[in-house]
């Protein structure tokens, strides 16, 4: 086991459109699974896909901490999530379940010390290939679906800024915490801010 070197934005592993892998259960898959594992926690982060560690395979890891799991409750403390324990997906697919997107904030350890606000559907169904070859198929929602569909963006070559609305909400993690309200306290007014415009926009 080893901790590999990270990709970042501007690599070109991370703009390509990953490859299948054929044998989930190969000798030389588990070993990238158990380096990309220590990779992780050495980061640390909740989420790593193989191109990221210049491997341009479909395959990525991700685990929802205890305390990342309810970042996305709503006012009226519904959809407190629960932890998600380490999950590794191969040769992923993911459909919406509705057209319902939810604004929340994303980092990437390919944009070290960056965060932004990102628009992802709150409801996926996803289905995958385990490690032992058998089938992992899940319904996911808020900040586990967004994990999900951040990590597997970097399969076909989608790094988060490419999905924003609003840049004006990625920055420099140490800047937007300085600035005159704390990052997440500036995040849920910019997100309140952006709910109404979709609303008048969606009503109109
Ligand atoms: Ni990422």
């Amino acid at each position: 086991m080893a901790i590999l070197k990270v990709a970042r934005m501007g690599h070109p592993v991370l703009n390509r459109t990953a490859d299948a892998v054929e044998d989930p259960t190969a000798p030389e898959i588990h070993r990238l699974i158990a380096d990309m594992v220590d990779t992780m926690a050495d980061a640390p982060g909740v989420g790593l896909a193989a191109p990221q560690v210049h491997v341009p395979k479909r395959l990525v890891i991700f685990h929802i901490p205890e305390s990342g799991a309810n970042n996305e409750e709503d006012e009226n403390g519904n959809e407190a999530e629960e932890a998600v324990p380490m999950t590794v997906l191969i040769n992923p697919e993911i459909e919406a379940l509705g057209e319902e997107r939810v604004t929340g904030i994303e980092g990437c350890l390919s944009l070290p010390d960056m965060v932004g606000m990102v628009p992802r559907f709150r409801h996926i169904r996803y289905k995958a290939l385990a490690p032992d070859g058998s089938v992992i198929e899940r319904e996911a929602s808020g900040y586990h679906a967004r994990v999900v569909q951040h990590e597997c963006d970097h399969l076909d070559g989608i790094l988060y800024p490419m999905r924003m609305e609003d840049l004006s909400t990625l920055g420099y993690t140490d800047e937007m915490n300085r600035n005159e309200l704390p990052l997440g306290a500036r995040m849920r007014k910019k997100k309140l801010e952006t709910e109404q415009e979709t609303e008048v926009g969606d009503d109109g």
